[in-house]
């Protein structure tokens, strides 16, 4: 049995690939992981698989149609799990072009391929196929205070370039189902965090910030929310609609969890007073508002009922779980912090893999 992930290097796609290959049902697999290695994309995430015959790492781009014409022939997977994207609101507003090549035209060329994959497949093959694609509560908009969490039916309101690019790979997946009946799967999920997390995303920036005794820029007025996940908990509830999901159905995925950003921020600098505390006081003393982000999104929430319903999922850990765990992790690895930081960790892809 043989999956093919995309973007398994990155954040969420590494803590899946390492989930997925530890969890009893599917030890015996096979993951093939296809990444470009963008600067997101980070081997040393998957330091753990070094010498694992399970996991097959593909360096590449999933605009290229050959090739993954080429990984779907060999290898003959029996879903397609797609995490592949640009993924940074910021960057994609000084620079969205990347954005629609990778999320728009990448999703487009992994669906055609998967399309003519599929179709050759002996019928029972051919049922079980399924194409996963991992989305964003973003597509659904901006909610106002008192505005119910979005649920499946919302209508798609994207205000980013990154949440409409996303929105555009949606639709994509929408039809290729529609027209030609490939068996897709969509989750739109809410803000994670957790292990291997990169440190331009809220979470993580602040941690390393604190640690190294930096300012910690909390923008607008931090009074923006969203709802917070640990990333284990995506990857279980991945697990969860790739197993159980009904073709062609989007399942919102969630942590019932929503807190303003200063929160956030304040909760991470109490944590750190108690696991490493410094010696020129509390780490809130660092807290600086900033410009705010150009078109920000007041709040974001997620009805996560649909997936507890049908699949008998729920997030296994509470906020205040999650982020002591992640908060040790980055203390626990202050190598693969300072790799990050120096950039040395694209070093690991010539020392591990030559060329
Ligand atoms: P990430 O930026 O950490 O990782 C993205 C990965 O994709 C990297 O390894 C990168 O090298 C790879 N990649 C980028 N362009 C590529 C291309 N053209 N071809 C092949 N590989 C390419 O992202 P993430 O936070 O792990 O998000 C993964 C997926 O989950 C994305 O689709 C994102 O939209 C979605 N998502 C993220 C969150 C979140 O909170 N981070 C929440 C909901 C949904
Ligand atoms: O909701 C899911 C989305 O969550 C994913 O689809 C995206 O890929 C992921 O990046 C994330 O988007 P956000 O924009 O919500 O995440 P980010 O960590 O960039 O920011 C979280 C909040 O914190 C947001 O309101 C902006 C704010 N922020 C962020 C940074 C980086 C700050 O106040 N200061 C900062 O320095």
């Amino acid at each position: 049995m043989t999956i093919l992930v995309t973007g398994g290097a990155g954040f969420i796609g590494s803590n899946f690939v390492l989930d997925w290959l530890a969890s009893p049902e599917h030890r015996d697999e096979l993951v093939v992981n296809l990444d470009a290695l963008t600067y997101a994309g980070n081997l040393e995430n998957l330091k753990a698989l070094q010498g694992d015959a399970r996991h097959v790492f593909v360096k590449g781009d999933i605009c290229d149609r050959a090739l993954v014409d080429r990984l779907l022939a060999e290898h003959k997977p029996r879903a397609l799990i797609h995490f592949a994207a640009e993924s940074h609101v910021d960057r994609s507003i000084s620079g969205p072009g990347a954005f629609m090549k990778t999320n728009v035209e990448g999703t487009f060329t992994l669906l055609e391929a998967a399309r003519v994959y599929w179709s050759a497949m002996g019928e029972a093959d051919k049922a079980a196929f399924r194409f996963h694609h991992v989305s964003t509560d973003e597509v659904y908009g901006s909610l106002k205070a008192d505005d119910p969490p979005f649920a499946e039916t919302n209508p798609y309101e994207p205000n980013s370039p990154y949440s409409a690019s996303k929105a555009a790979s949606d639709h994509l997946v929408r039809a290729w189902h529609h027209t030609y009946g490939l068996p897709v799967l969509t989750s739109n999920c809410s803000n994670n965090y957790g292990p291997y997390h990169f440190p331009e995303k809220l979470i993580p920036l602040m941690i390393v910030n604190a640690l190294a005794g930096k300012l910690l820029p909390v923008y607008g007025d931090g009074q923006q929310i969203r709802d917070w996940l640990y990333v284990k908990d995506h990857a279980s509830a991945i697990r969860a609609v790739l197993a159980g999901g009904r073709v062609g159905e989007v399942y919102n995925v969630g942590g019932w969890n929503e807190m303003a950003n200063i929160d956030i921020v304040k909760t991470v600098c109490a944590l750190l007073d108690e696991l490493h505390p410094s010696a020129d006081g509390p780490y809130a003393r660092l807290i600086t508002y900033v410009k705010d982000r150009p078109g920000h999104d007041r709040r974001y929430a997620i009805d996560a009922r649909k997936i507890e319903r049908e699949l008998g999922w729920r997030p296994a850990e509470t906020f205040a779980t999650g982020i002591r765990k992640t908060v040790q992790w980055y203390l626990d690895n202050p190598e693969w912090v300072a790799h990050v930081q120096s950039g040395s960790y694209r070093d690991w892809v010539s020392q591990q893999y030559g060329s």
